[in-house]
Protein backbone atom coordinates (compact mmCIF):
# COMPACT_ATOMS: atom_id res chain seq x y z
CA UNK A 1 0.00 0.00 0.00
CA UNK A 2 1.35 3.28 -1.27
CA UNK A 3 0.93 5.62 1.32
CA UNK A 4 0.53 9.07 -0.66
CA UNK A 5 0.34 12.65 -1.08
CA UNK A 6 2.19 15.13 -2.92
CA UNK A 7 1.81 17.84 -0.14
CA UNK A 8 4.10 17.49 2.98
CA UNK A 9 3.08 17.55 6.40
CA UNK A 10 -0.14 16.12 5.98
CA UNK A 11 0.67 13.05 8.10
CA UNK A 12 1.74 10.39 5.52
CA UNK A 13 4.78 9.18 7.42
CA UNK A 14 2.68 9.27 10.95
CA UNK A 15 0.22 7.45 9.60
CA UNK A 16 3.27 4.85 7.73
CA UNK A 17 4.66 4.58 11.42
CA UNK A 18 1.03 3.97 13.19
CA UNK A 19 -0.93 2.28 11.17
CA UNK A 20 2.17 -0.37 10.36
CA UNK A 21 2.45 -0.57 14.37
CA UNK A 22 -0.89 -1.35 14.77
CA UNK A 23 -1.20 -3.67 12.07
CA UNK A 24 1.13 -5.50 13.61
CA UNK A 25 -0.02 -5.39 17.07
CA UNK A 26 -2.88 -6.69 15.52
CA UNK A 27 -1.30 -9.64 14.60
CA UNK A 28 0.52 -8.92 10.36
CA UNK A 29 3.56 -8.99 9.77
CA UNK A 30 4.19 -5.63 8.14
CA UNK A 31 7.30 -4.01 6.02
CA UNK A 32 7.59 -0.08 5.80
CA UNK A 33 9.29 0.88 2.99
CA UNK A 34 10.83 4.16 3.62
CA UNK A 35 10.85 6.02 0.49
CA UNK A 36 11.46 9.55 1.39
CA UNK A 37 15.06 10.78 1.04
CA UNK A 38 14.05 12.56 4.31
CA UNK A 39 13.92 9.52 6.30
CA UNK A 40 11.53 10.61 8.85
CA UNK A 41 9.89 7.18 9.33
CA UNK A 42 13.44 5.72 9.69
CA UNK A 43 13.97 8.20 12.59
CA UNK A 44 10.48 8.10 13.55
CA UNK A 45 11.15 4.14 13.85
CA UNK A 46 14.57 4.39 16.16
CA UNK A 47 16.52 3.40 13.23
CA UNK A 48 20.04 5.57 13.72
CA UNK A 49 21.89 6.47 10.66
CA UNK A 50 24.79 4.22 11.93
CA UNK A 51 22.06 1.04 11.17
CA UNK A 52 20.86 2.35 8.06
CA UNK A 53 23.75 0.68 6.13
CA UNK A 54 21.80 -0.66 3.54
CA UNK A 55 18.64 1.47 2.21
CA UNK A 56 16.21 1.32 -0.45
CA UNK A 57 18.68 3.42 -2.60
CA UNK A 58 20.83 0.59 -2.54
CA UNK A 59 18.00 -1.50 -4.01
CA UNK A 60 16.85 0.46 -6.70
CA UNK A 61 20.06 2.21 -7.60
CA UNK A 62 22.11 -0.05 -6.84
CA UNK A 63 20.46 -3.44 -7.10
CA UNK A 64 20.97 -4.81 -3.85
CA UNK A 65 18.05 -7.81 -2.52
CA UNK A 66 15.37 -6.12 -0.65
CA UNK A 67 16.13 -8.73 1.80
CA UNK A 68 19.38 -7.21 2.69
CA UNK A 69 17.80 -3.96 3.67
CA UNK A 70 15.82 -5.24 6.25
CA UNK A 71 16.08 -3.78 9.54
CA UNK A 72 14.23 -5.11 12.86
CA UNK A 73 12.29 -2.13 14.54
CA UNK A 74 11.44 -2.16 18.48
CA UNK A 75 7.79 -3.57 17.31
CA UNK A 76 7.33 -7.03 16.91
CA UNK A 77 5.98 -7.89 13.43
CA UNK A 78 6.81 -4.44 12.02
CA UNK A 79 10.05 -4.09 10.28
CA UNK A 80 11.47 -1.33 8.04
CA UNK A 81 13.91 -0.36 4.74
CA UNK A 82 15.02 2.34 5.57
CA UNK A 83 16.00 5.69 3.36
CA UNK A 84 18.80 8.27 3.85
CA UNK A 85 19.79 11.74 1.89
CA UNK A 86 21.54 9.17 -0.60
CA UNK A 87 17.52 8.66 -2.32
CA UNK A 88 17.53 11.92 -3.34
CA UNK A 89 19.73 11.30 -5.81
CA UNK A 90 17.49 8.57 -7.50
CA UNK A 91 15.48 10.21 -9.92
CA UNK A 92 18.46 11.75 -11.89
CA UNK A 93 20.58 8.23 -11.44
CA UNK A 94 17.34 6.05 -13.03
CA UNK A 95 16.61 8.28 -15.38
CA UNK A 96 18.17 6.35 -18.14
CA UNK A 97 17.22 3.21 -16.71
CA UNK A 98 14.50 1.93 -19.23
CA UNK A 99 12.53 0.07 -16.27
CA UNK A 100 12.86 3.15 -13.65
CA UNK A 101 9.35 2.79 -13.10
CA UNK A 102 9.61 -0.98 -11.79
CA UNK A 103 12.49 -1.53 -9.83
CA UNK A 104 10.66 -1.20 -6.66
CA UNK A 105 8.11 -3.83 -7.71
CA UNK A 106 10.51 -6.54 -8.77
CA UNK A 107 12.35 -6.00 -5.83
CA UNK A 108 9.41 -6.42 -3.61
CA UNK A 109 8.08 -9.39 -6.09
CA UNK A 110 11.98 -11.26 -4.92
CA UNK A 111 11.57 -10.62 -1.54
CA UNK A 112 9.14 -13.56 -0.73
CA UNK A 113 11.46 -15.94 -2.60
CA UNK A 114 14.32 -14.98 -0.91
CA UNK A 115 12.12 -16.01 2.23
CA UNK A 116 10.85 -12.89 3.47
CA UNK A 117 7.06 -13.18 4.44
CA UNK A 118 4.91 -10.43 4.95
CA UNK A 119 1.31 -9.59 4.87
CA UNK A 120 1.33 -5.39 4.42
CA UNK A 121 4.45 -3.60 2.89
CA UNK A 122 3.59 0.17 3.72
CA UNK A 123 5.14 2.67 1.61
CA UNK A 124 6.13 6.49 2.66
CA UNK A 125 6.21 8.37 -0.27
CA UNK A 126 7.85 11.97 -0.30
CA UNK A 127 6.08 14.89 -0.80
CA UNK A 128 5.61 15.12 -4.66
CA UNK A 129 4.74 13.00 -7.57
CA UNK A 130 8.19 12.32 -8.21
CA UNK A 131 9.50 8.92 -9.25
CA UNK A 132 9.67 7.57 -6.32
CA UNK A 133 6.13 7.77 -5.62
CA UNK A 134 5.71 6.52 -9.23
CA UNK A 135 7.43 3.75 -8.10
CA UNK A 136 5.26 3.02 -4.59
CA UNK A 137 2.38 3.14 -6.63
CA UNK A 138 3.51 0.84 -9.47
CA UNK A 139 4.96 -1.48 -6.46
CA UNK A 140 1.21 -0.90 -5.20
CA UNK A 141 -2.28 -2.97 -4.22
CA UNK A 142 -3.54 -0.05 -3.66
CA UNK A 143 -2.49 3.58 -2.52
CA UNK A 144 -3.87 5.70 0.75
CA UNK A 145 -4.59 9.19 0.82
CA UNK A 146 -3.73 10.86 4.53
CA UNK A 147 -5.73 14.58 3.94
CA UNK A 148 -4.90 16.88 6.53
CA UNK A 149 -8.27 18.74 8.01
CA UNK A 150 -7.58 22.30 6.81
CA UNK A 151 -8.19 24.67 4.34
CA UNK A 152 -6.40 23.77 1.42
CA UNK A 153 -6.93 20.01 1.97
CA UNK A 154 -8.58 19.50 -1.29
CA UNK A 155 -6.16 21.34 -3.59
CA UNK A 156 -3.91 19.28 -5.69
CA UNK A 157 -5.90 16.04 -4.88
CA UNK A 158 -6.46 16.30 -9.00
CA UNK A 159 -2.75 15.86 -9.89
CA UNK A 160 -2.65 13.10 -7.24
CA UNK A 161 -5.69 11.41 -8.99
CA UNK A 162 -4.44 11.70 -12.59
CA UNK A 163 -1.37 10.29 -11.15
CA UNK A 164 -3.05 7.51 -9.93
CA UNK A 165 -4.63 7.08 -13.24
CA UNK A 166 -1.66 7.18 -15.14
CA UNK A 167 -0.38 4.55 -13.52
CA UNK A 168 -3.08 2.27 -13.61
CA UNK A 169 -3.40 2.85 -16.97
CA UNK A 170 0.10 2.26 -17.70
CA UNK A 171 2.21 0.86 -15.00
CA UNK A 172 0.09 -1.04 -12.95
CA UNK A 173 -3.63 -1.49 -14.10
CA UNK A 174 -4.74 -3.27 -10.74
CA UNK A 175 -4.04 -0.04 -8.67
CA UNK A 176 -6.95 1.22 -6.80
CA UNK A 177 -7.47 3.95 -3.85
CA UNK A 178 -7.97 1.85 -0.63
CA UNK A 179 -9.30 5.33 0.75
CA UNK A 180 -9.06 8.24 2.15
CA UNK A 181 -7.89 9.16 5.91
CA UNK A 182 -8.33 12.48 7.55
CA UNK A 183 -5.29 13.25 9.83
CA UNK A 184 -5.28 16.13 12.51
CA UNK A 185 -8.51 16.26 13.35
CA UNK A 186 -9.52 19.14 15.51
CA UNK A 187 -12.91 18.96 17.16
CA UNK A 188 -12.58 22.62 18.77
CA UNK A 189 -12.37 24.00 15.66
CA UNK A 190 -15.11 24.26 13.19
CA UNK A 191 -13.04 24.20 10.20
CA UNK A 192 -11.96 20.45 10.65
CA UNK A 193 -15.69 19.45 10.81
CA UNK A 194 -16.01 21.74 7.66
CA UNK A 195 -13.17 20.30 5.80
CA UNK A 196 -13.90 16.50 7.31
CA UNK A 197 -17.47 17.23 5.63
CA UNK A 198 -16.34 18.18 2.25
CA UNK A 199 -13.82 15.80 1.81
CA UNK A 200 -16.84 12.76 2.69
CA UNK A 201 -18.96 15.02 0.11
CA UNK A 202 -15.68 14.10 -2.84
CA UNK A 203 -14.76 11.10 -1.93
CA UNK A 204 -17.57 9.14 -0.50
CA UNK A 205 -17.35 5.59 1.29
CA UNK A 206 -13.36 6.04 0.10
CA UNK A 207 -13.28 7.88 3.59
CA UNK A 208 -12.43 5.70 6.35
CA UNK A 209 -14.49 6.19 9.33
CA UNK A 210 -11.61 6.35 11.75
CA UNK A 211 -10.84 9.81 12.10
CA UNK A 212 -7.40 10.84 13.38
CA UNK A 213 -6.90 13.48 15.84
CA UNK A 214 -4.65 16.35 16.54
CA UNK A 215 -3.07 15.00 19.67
CA UNK A 216 0.61 15.84 21.39
CA UNK A 217 1.44 12.59 21.92
CA UNK A 218 1.24 11.67 18.39
CA UNK A 219 3.68 14.68 17.70
CA UNK A 220 5.90 13.81 20.21
CA UNK A 221 6.68 9.72 20.04
CA UNK A 222 8.91 10.74 16.50
CA UNK A 223 11.65 12.60 19.08
CA UNK A 224 11.54 9.40 21.27
CA UNK A 225 12.31 6.83 18.23
CA UNK A 226 8.70 5.33 19.20
CA UNK A 227 5.29 4.86 16.91
CA UNK A 228 2.62 6.47 19.06
CA UNK A 229 0.89 3.36 20.14
CA UNK A 230 4.21 2.51 21.52
CA UNK A 231 4.45 5.43 23.32
CA UNK A 232 1.24 5.71 24.67
CA UNK A 233 -0.92 3.47 23.71
CA UNK A 234 -4.20 4.96 25.41
CA UNK A 235 -3.94 8.73 23.75
CA UNK A 236 -7.04 9.54 21.52
CA UNK A 237 -4.33 9.23 18.48
CA UNK A 238 -2.69 5.55 19.12
CA UNK A 239 -6.92 4.60 19.27
CA UNK A 240 -7.57 5.72 16.22
CA UNK A 241 -4.77 4.41 14.25
CA UNK A 242 -5.81 0.76 15.51
CA UNK A 243 -9.23 1.18 14.78
CA UNK A 244 -8.18 2.72 11.15
CA UNK A 245 -5.75 -0.53 11.10
CA UNK A 246 -8.86 -2.38 11.20
CA UNK A 247 -10.86 -0.96 8.22
CA UNK A 248 -7.43 -1.39 6.58
CA UNK A 249 -7.53 -4.98 6.95
CA UNK A 250 -11.43 -5.20 6.12
CA UNK A 251 -10.95 -3.70 2.75
CA UNK A 252 -7.89 -5.41 2.01
CA UNK A 253 -9.81 -8.40 2.67
CA UNK A 254 -13.13 -7.38 0.36
CA UNK A 255 -10.15 -6.86 -2.45
CA UNK A 256 -8.91 -10.34 -2.25
CA UNK A 257 -12.24 -11.75 -1.94
CA UNK A 258 -13.23 -9.79 -5.17
CA UNK A 259 -10.25 -11.26 -7.10
CA UNK A 260 -11.00 -14.63 -5.99
CA UNK A 261 -14.26 -14.56 -7.18
N1 LIG B 1 -2.47 13.34 14.49
C1 LIG B 1 -1.48 14.23 14.67
N2 LIG B 1 -1.50 15.05 15.74
C2 LIG B 1 -0.52 15.96 15.94
N3 LIG B 1 0.53 16.14 15.13
C3 LIG B 1 0.61 15.35 14.04
C4 LIG B 1 -0.39 14.36 13.75
N4 LIG B 1 -0.06 13.75 12.59
C5 LIG B 1 1.09 14.31 12.18
N5 LIG B 1 1.50 15.28 13.04
C6 LIG B 1 2.69 16.12 12.95
O1 LIG B 1 2.61 16.88 11.75
C7 LIG B 1 3.88 16.95 11.12
C8 LIG B 1 3.79 16.39 9.72
O2 LIG B 1 3.45 15.01 9.79
P1 LIG B 1 4.15 13.92 8.84
O3 LIG B 1 3.55 12.60 9.19
O4 LIG B 1 5.64 14.04 8.94
O5 LIG B 1 3.67 14.40 7.42
P2 LIG B 1 4.21 14.02 5.95
O6 LIG B 1 4.91 12.72 6.03
O7 LIG B 1 2.97 13.98 5.11
O8 LIG B 1 5.12 15.15 5.55
C9 LIG B 1 4.84 16.20 12.02
O9 LIG B 1 5.50 17.12 12.84
C10 LIG B 1 3.94 15.28 12.81
O10 LIG B 1 4.48 14.97 14.07
MG1 LIG C 1 6.86 12.22 5.42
Amino acid sequence: MAIANQKGGVGKTTTAINLGTALAAVGERVLLVDADPQGNASTGLGVPKARRTTTLYDVLVGGAPMGSAIVNTAVPGLDIIPADADLSGAEIELSGHSRRSYLLREAVSRLAADGHQYNYLLIDCPPSLNLLTVNAMTAADAVLVPLQCEFFALEGLTQLMRTVELVRGSLNPALEIQGVVLTMYDRRNSLSEQVAADVRGHFGDKVYDAVIPRNVRVSEAPSFGKPALIYDLKCAGSQAYLRLAREVVRREGARRAKIAA
